[in-house]
């Protein structure tokens, strides 16, 4: 890979320099307060900052949150990821209520050397995350004028063909900042020859996301253990009713294609957690897989399942999970992702955890991140990276 890297650029002395960086601080709020409620992405792009500020570079930091389409949209606001930042980094960040407007140009111009500036949410301009490449090259324009330099350190969005992903480092000397290395360093040992065995685990909602990745994965894994949502669709594969659990009833067909080939390398749940409702004090009860009742919706995978896991996760030397294994924000349907993660962190081998949501539920359920070998920022990246897919943002930085 003939990447530059954030050393090569540090070797070339940044003080005084703009540098813009991009990050993933796309962070999970609350609904309710708009509180940050996991951090986690902020702090992996830390070590990237602190060797820009240290230096001397003016740094600026530029990042999507949320899905707003193209226009302001305050409750998709950076503000509160600056002041978090800002605590981190333990000095001010400076603030811009625009991306690439008059607020942004004053904020770049304003910074001291070894001072950090947050742009407003890239998503608020169209131009960002456009298909029409005259577009997206007008916003990366803007966005390159900002700055002298241009690190990459989002993870979580190398995969998307985007104006800051993909479009500035066209225009600006580029390098990989410390996140990007440390995440494709990991993730290309499981893409090389992993120790064996090799066990991967799939969580998360829908089947038609995880498509690819069961493709790819299925010739190289020696288990791949599916819970989660998206179970339902393979349990309905299997010939079982699944009540009104979720389920992608244009799928069944390739998940019981993906069984039949699969030889007994898929493991499905053979118990789960079936509620009234979809709400946290829902009543509830451990159903067989092939026993769920008609009007029950399956929340969480069963401890008899989570047991099954849990012995095939115990002599695995290689791991790769992605995605929680039920409803795990809710106390009564986490038992099978902390199962499951326990059985992970547990198990002698060298393990990768990726995805938002299942970095999130290791945090959220208070399980101790140092038991886990790496912890990936991205879901989507991660899961494309793993496909074997060429990613707009790597093979950016490698031109
Ligand atoms: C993520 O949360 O997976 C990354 O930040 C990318 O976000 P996106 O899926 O909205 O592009
Ligand atoms: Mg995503």
């Amino acid at each position: 890979m003939s990447i530059r890297t954030l050393d090569d650029l540090l070797a070339e002395g940044v003080s005084g320099r703009r540098v813009l960086v991009r990050a993933d601080l796309n962070v999970p709020l609350d609904k309710q307060t708009g509180d940050i409620t996991d951090d986690g992405r902020i702090r992996a792009v830390l070590p990237t900052l602190g060797a820009l500020v240290e230096a001397g570079a003016k740094v600026v930091v530029c990042s999507h949150l949320g899905r707003p389409k193209g226009a302001p949209d305050p409750q998709f606001s950076l503000r509160p990821v600056a002041g978090r930042l800002g605590e981190l980094l333990g000095s001010r960040v400076h603030f811009a209520t625009d991306t690439v407007g008059e607020s942004a140009r004053a904020a770049v111009e304003a910074l001291a050397d070894g001072e950090v500036a947050l742009l407003e949410n890239l998503r608020f301009n169209k131009g960002e995350t456009s298909k029409d490449d005259a577009e997206r090259g007008a916003f990366a324009d803007q966005l390159a004028a900002l700055g002298d330099a241009y690190v990459d350190d989002a993870f979580g969005a190398v995969h998307r063909k985007h104006a800051s992903v993909h479009d500035v480092p066209a225009r600006l000397p580029h390098v990989a900042g410390r996140l990007v290395l440390r995440e494709v360093e990991v993730l290309s040992k499981l893409t090389g020859e992993p120790e064996r065995p090799y066990v991967v685990v799939l969580g998360g909602s829908k089947v038609s996301d995880k498509l690819a990745v069961i493709e790819a994965l299925l010739p190289t894994v020696d288990r791949l253990l599916i819970g989660g949502g998206m179970c339902f669709t393979f349990l309905k594969a299997q010939g079982h009713e699944v009540g009104s659990s979720l389920l992608e009833e244009e799928m069944v067909e390739t998940c019981r294609n993906l069984l039949e080939r699969s030889g007994n390398k898929i493991l499905l749940p053979v118990d789960v957690v079936a509620a009234d409702a979809f709400a946290p004090d829902a009543a509830h009860d451990t159903v067989p897989a092939d026993g769920i009742p008609s009007k029950r919706v399956g929340l969480d995978i069963g401890p008899e399942t989570v047991a099954g896991f849990a012995a095939a996760l115990k002599g695995a030397r290689t791991i790769f999970w992605n995605g929680p294994m039920g409803v795990f924000e809710m106390p009564a349907f986490a038992h099978g992702t902390r199962g499951v993660a326990e059985a992970i962190a547990k198990a002698n081998a060298f393990t990768v955890v990726g995805g938002g949501d299942s970095a999130a539920a290791v945090r959220a359920l208070g399980l101790d991140e140092a038991a886990f070998g790496h912890i990936s920022t991205g879901g989507g990246a991660s899961l494309e990276y793993l496909e074997g897919k060429t990613l707009p943002g790597i093979a950016a930085l490698e031109n």
